[in-house]
């Protein structure tokens, strides 16, 4: 049996475009249906109940299109909203928490694991509980950067205002920095973090500045390579992959993108991660745009 309908891929914005493409990497016969709320972005900011009624319309969206399994490819929306949203469709609803919870617990060697997230996410305290339930000895330092989404959806991923705006945000956990690199503000004893988890899906665009700032001792894991694996186990017991090696696709998988926003900006910034191929993008009207 194979299923060739397509995935459902949810953020606010941009950055579920983050684990879409370690989907398409690692599921490549898989036809994809990606839906930005850009309009509305950034939800971290939000009260959870803004949040579960953005989430709750865009999944509808989705589920209107015949997809046969859905990604929450946001964190805000995870921590707040995974719940009810499973208890909404027939559907197979994967998150991106627990992957990533387990790709920290099984990263960190001296058991102690930083998390940055929106707001809402770090409010939730589910990475908290996520890394805790895999290895209860994992001390979490939870930390919000509510600065790092509207960089990244403004399309600021490089250059001295992204890093200074990183710096600022990132500095209670890492300290600062001299120009020599020596720690002005030294980490509180014993509290010094071997792994830091990107709780947002938008971080990843951040990599290379996060990476710098947090020093090559410390591990960078995000949700998006254990998230895309998760969806493949989770296409494969369900019966659900679009080919198998027996009944090989049809068709070439497809892969098409939604935004509530400006399609020209989500394309130049699509494009920058996947390249020039990258399909084009259709605007889809969810509710009045709030704020
Ligand atoms: N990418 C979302 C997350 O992973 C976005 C956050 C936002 O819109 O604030 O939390």
């Amino acid at each position: 049996m194979t299923d060739p309908r397509p995935i459902g891929v949810f953020d606010s914005g941009v950055g579920g475009l983050t684990v879409l493409r370690e989907i398409i990497r690692r599921s490549p016969a898989e036809s994809t249906i990606y839906l930005g709320d850009n309009a509305r972005a950034p939800y971290g900011v939000r009260s959870d109940e803004e949040v579960l009624a953005f989430s709750t319309q865009s999944l509808d969206m989705l589920a209107e299109r015949e997809v046969k399994a859905i990604v929450v490819a946001c964190n805000t929306s995870t921590a707040v909203a995974i719940g009810a949203l499973r208890r909404r469709y027939d559907l197979p609803i994967l998150g991106v928490i627990r992957p990533g919870a387990s790709a920290a617990a099984l990263a960190t060697r001296n058991r102690r694991v930083g998390v940055i997230a929106t707001p809402a996410t770090i409010r939730s305290h589910a990475y908290f509980g996520a890394i805790k339930d895999e290895n209860p000895a994992v001390e979490v330092y939870e930390h919000a950067t509510p600065a790092l989404v509207p960089l990244v959806e403004a399309g600021e991923l490089s250059g001295p205002t992204a890093q200074a705006v990183v710096a600022e945000a990132l500095a209670p956990l890492f300290g600062e920095r001299d120009a020599a690199g020596e720690s002005i503000f030294p980490r509180p004893p014993g509290a010094t973090i071997d792994t830091l988890l990107l709780g947002c899906t938008h971080y990843p665009l951040l990599r290379p500045i996060i990476a710098a700032i947090a020093g090559e001792q410390v591990a960078i894991v995000d949700s998006a390579t254990a998230t895309a694996s998760a969806l493949a186990e989770l296409l494969g017991i369900n019966g659900l992959e679009a080919s198998g090696p027996a009944e090989p696709r049809a068709t070439e998988a497809t892969h098409l993108q939604l935004t509530t926003g400006d399609p020209g900006s989500f394309h130049a910034l699509a494009g920058r991660l996947f390249g020039a191929a990258f399909p084009e993008v259709e605007r889809v009207e969810l509710a009045v745009a709030a704020r």
